[in-house]
């Protein structure tokens, strides 16, 4: 197949690494890709929507597949499909389960999806009312897409009044911010699920988790992602079967009642309270780096999940997943998450141990390429993904091989995946 992949992070790069080790020959365009996508298919420079869709039917792209947030709530989606084009991803409406957190909290609660209690207000007094009515730490959290940064954790009812007033005033997120959402603090932990969805039926990928914060031990400032792992032994098939029933199924159902058919990966963020899970959030998207572990595992093709996802037939396969654990470490530049990092060299060990060389590999994110030397180019850089039998076997490796990358001021966790092991 021609295929079209859009975005330019290690989740675009996984995608298209598992596409490429399929047994059938496809070629890979990427709208814009990275300094390694490259190696895997034509990176191009189409920004305006109208015209990549102009793009993909000039040279008869048979699967688009949408990497990130931002071209799904621009309606990328509505675009493509307005002239014929086969295109994985949400409508422009549908989107808005992410776009806007408003949308997501109020459709959770028409559903009768277990989230956690909130108001939405543009009411400052409305808001501060109700966090009088919630015990400290409080969540405080923008309407719009603010980058993952919109959410504030107030640990006491002062400095969460302060976090609405800024967001409220339009300082803190801009316009992003003229809506908030107050909710109360859910102490459980953290899953990441995906459901590659077509408006109707669904497939449930292995649970993971990720590690949002910088440094060891969760501490230190959020970010995009650190590193991730699947499938974790904190869900069995009771948790598993709750998120089915009470969460994907209510979901699809309640979207489909709203005239916007779900097709596209929703990923929900869960807190497990209890053994009940909570939804924290959706997105519409693979996680980054969920799905550079994600990828790895399945052992079906990955193409055609996407194509049948993408033409309302999913039920017509069956996806198959390996029996292995993956782990995921990220490698950030050295000035991750607070600004940008001056461009350094990579240098890639030659792999000589097979155990490493046939149990590991590199996602690339923000990287450059130029006279043929890799360089990091700040943000997330690359995840080095290990496999194993067991989620101690994968970390191993994937260890092992962040020890043969270098660039200066490279950073990552060495933690990834302590709450399973
Ligand atoms: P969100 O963008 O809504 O996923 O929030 C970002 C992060 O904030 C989540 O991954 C959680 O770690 C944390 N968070 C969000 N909402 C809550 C909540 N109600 N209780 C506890 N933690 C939360
Ligand atoms: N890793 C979490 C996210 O992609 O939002």
């Amino acid at each position: 197949m021609k295929i079209l992949i859009l975005g330019s992070g290690g989740r675009e790069y996984s995608i298209a690494r598992a596409i490429k080790n399929e047994q059938e020959e496809h070629e890979l365009f990427f709208q814009p890709g990275n300094g390694a996508t490259h190696q895997l298919g034509t990176n191009l420079n189409i920004k305006d929507y109208h015209d990549l869709a102009a793009f993909a039917e000039e040279n008869a792209i048979e699967l688009t597949i949408v990497g990130p947030e931002a071209p799904l709530v621009d309606g990328v989606v509505d675009i493509f499909k307005a002239k014929g084009l086969t295109i994985f991803g949400p409508s422009k409406e549908a989107a808005q389960l992410e776009g806007s957190k408003v949308y997501m909290k109020n459709f959770l609660a028409k559903y009768n999806i277990p989230t956690a209690r909130y108001i939405e207000t543009a009411s400052i007094e409305d808001a501060f009312k109700f966090t009088d009515t919630l015990q400290a730490p409080i969540v405080v959290k923008a309407d719009g897409l603010c980058g993952g940064k919109g959410v504030i954790i107030a640990q006491s009812h002062d400095e969460a009044k302060i976090a609405i007033s800024e967001m409220l005033s339009g300082k803190s997120f801009g316009d992003a911010g003229l809506k908030v959402i107050v909710e109360e603090f859910l102490d459980g932990y953290e899953l990441s699920m995906f459901a590659v969805c077509d408006g109707e039926d669904y497939i449930l990928l292995p649970a993971a988790q990720d590690h949002k914060r910088l440094l060891n031990n969760d501490e230190g400032p959020n970010t995009g992602g650190m590193g991730a792992y699947a499938p974790t032994p904190l869900v069995d098939e009771t948790l598993y079967q709750k998120v089915r029933e009470r969460i994907i199924r209510p979901t699809l159902d309640g979207m489909q009642k709203e005239g916007a058919p779900f097709e596209g990966v929703l990923f929900i963020g869960i807190m497990v309270v209890n053994g009940e899970p909570i939804t924290l959030e959706f997105n519409v998207r693979f996680g980054d780096p969920e799905c550079e572990i994600l990828m790895p595992l399945m052992t079906s093709s990955v193409s055609d999940m996407f194509f049948k996802a993408a033409t309302n037939r999913l039920a017509q396969i069956k996806v198959e997943f390996s029996s292995q654990h993956a782990v995921g470490v990220v490698m950030a530049s050295e000035n991750y998450p607070y600004s940008s990092s001056t461009p350094a060299e990579i240098i890639l060990d030659d792999v000589k141990h097979d155990d490493i060389k046939n149990n590991t590999h590199i996602s690339f994110a923000g990287v450059s390429m130029e006279d043929d030397i890799l360089y990091a180019n700040g943000g997330r850089v690359l995840v080095c993904v290990g496999l194993g039998d067991t989620i101690k076997q994968a970390r191993d490796r994937a260890y092992l091989r962040c020890g043969q990358v270098h660039f200066a001021g490279k950073k990552l966790r060495t933690d990834i995946a302590y709450q399973a092991l």
